[in-house]
């Protein structure tokens, strides 16, 4: 979603496992799970900087963020897979 959609949502709307007493129960669960299946999709792609000339600038505070820096993902050579359990 683009950023200036996100920031028009109501704040109630980005609790993605709801909050308080009624919470997600199974929210670590699901964390977890999720790391699981990003990892699975990650592990057959290979990822480089768009711009190789890209120069470190921070962004944000508690969650410092490389800014304006994008890295472009292709598919894994076959034998570059080899050895990974499979
Ligand atoms: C990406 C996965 C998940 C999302 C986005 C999600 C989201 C939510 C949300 C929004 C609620 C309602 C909170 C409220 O009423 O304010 C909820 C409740 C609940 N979720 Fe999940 N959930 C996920 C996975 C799971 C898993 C894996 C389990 C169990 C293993 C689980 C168990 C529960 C239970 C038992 C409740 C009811 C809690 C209560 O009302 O006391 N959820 N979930």
């Amino acid at each position: 979603m683009l950023p200036e959609a996100y920031a028009k949502l109501p704040a109630a709307a980005k609790k993605g496992f709801g909050n308080g007493k009624r919470a997600c129960t199974g929210r670590h669960f699901a964390w977890q799970w999720a790391m699981v299946a990003l990892v699975g999709v990650l592990r057959g792609v290979d990822l480089s900087m768009a711009d190789e000339g890209y120069e470190l600038q921070v962004e944000g505070a508690y969650n410092m963020r490389p800014k304006g820096f994008w890295v472009v993902g292709r598919k894994r050579e076959e034998e570059e897979e080899e050895g990974r359990g499979e």
